[in-house]
């Protein structure tokens, strides 16, 4: 017999975009694997599976984390916000658009991963997170291209779309980002 059971899941529920659900999982699964394999959202990228690349990037009440690097039985009590939970085809997230209208990506692997650590990025700049540029005070109270490739260095892009991925979250950072 192996010594892991067939039926060794256990029962966990997790919110994710304002809906709950009930799953049964081995202890082990990562957020991301529930994410994409057991509740089908896959928006959230799988790129290295080792916390180098950000593509699996999801807000965990509202802090930016590399799902792949958290299991998700540790997140039944927290609110998940995926990148279904931002906006839809019809109905974009602000960010979403500023992607689009900037042409911030390339083959778009890395983008839904992009645009949730970005939002939890800009979450960070407003409450006065250090960055390693150390004093920007100057730079207040609008975040600028610097601060912006600095603070969103843990997403690689393959495409090596970052002029436009700055752009886009410069663009929505300073004209549109100022409640999100
Ligand atoms: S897949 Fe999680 S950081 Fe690369
Ligand atoms: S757009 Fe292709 S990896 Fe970023």
């Amino acid at each position: 017999m192996s010594w892991i059971e067939a039926d060794s899941g256990a029962a966990l529920t997790l919110s994710v975009n304002g809906m709950r659900h009930d799953l049964k999982l081995d202890a082990r699964v990562t957020l991301l694997d529930a994410l994409r394999e057991h509740l089908q959202l896959t928006g959230t990228k799988k790129g290295c599976d080792h916390g180098q690349c950000g593509a699996c990037t999801v807000l965990v009440n509202g802090r930016r984390i590399n799902s792949c690097l958290s299991l998700a039985v540790m997140h039944q009590a927290d609110e998940i916000t995926t990148i279904e939970g931002l906006g839809t085809a019809e109905n974009l997230h602000p960010l979403q658009a500023a992607f689009v209208a900037k042409d911030g990506f390339q083959c778009g692997y890395c983008t839904s991963g992009q645009i949730c650590s970005a939002i939890g990025m800009l979450g960070e700049w407003r409450e006065g997170w250090p960055s390693h540029l150390g004093d920007r005070a100057d730079a207040a109270p609008a975040i600028d291209a610097a601060e912006i490739r600095e603070r969103m260095s843990g997403n690689l892009c393959r495409c090596a779309a970052y002029p436009r991925i700055v752009e886009a979250i410069e663009h929505y950072a300073t004209h549109e980002g100022a409640d999100a």
